[in-house]
């Protein structure tokens, strides 16, 4: 006789409380660097809306990028370089997917590297 496994069941229920507690680590994927700045200096006063509008301001890469040093000013964010670039990248990739051309971005300098 005797109550069946009680030990048992109180060790496993722990098990699991434990597997739960630690379970919060196990976060999704990672924002880049660019959404996160993005999403936490950018959105409040614009949706993507505003980006999907017919008279975009920014027309191509240089402009868009142009345009996020602008607004990073106007909020008085004072971003570096990389900052900027990083917002204009997460910006490009979702919203606007122009071609990027010309300097200063970090797989294009990886790969010029590989060519010396
Ligand atoms: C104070 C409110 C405000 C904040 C903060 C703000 N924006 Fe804007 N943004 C606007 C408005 C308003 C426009 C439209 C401007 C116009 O038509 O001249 C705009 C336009 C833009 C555009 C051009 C969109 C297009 O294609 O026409 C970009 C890019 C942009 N913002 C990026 C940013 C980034 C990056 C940040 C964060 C550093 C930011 N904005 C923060 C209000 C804001």
């Amino acid at each position: 006789m005797g109550r069946p496994d009680a030990p048992g069941l109180k060790a496993a229920l722990l098990a699991v409380l434990a597997a739960a507690a630690c379970g919060v680590q196990a976060a999704p994927p990672s924002p880049t660097r660019g959404e996160l700045l993005y999403t936490t200096h950018c959105i409040a006063c614009h949706n993507s809306q505003m980006h999907w509008r017919d008279q975009r301001l920014a027309t191509d890469w240089a402009s868009l990028r142009a345009q996020v040093r602008r607004w990073q000013g106007v909020a008085n964010l004072g971003w570096s370089d990389d900052d900027i670039l990083e917002v204009a990248k997460h910006l490009n990739e979702r919203i606007y997917r122009y071609p990027v051309s010309g300097d200063k971005v970090v797989s294009q300098r990886a790969e010029s590297s590989i060519g010396h």
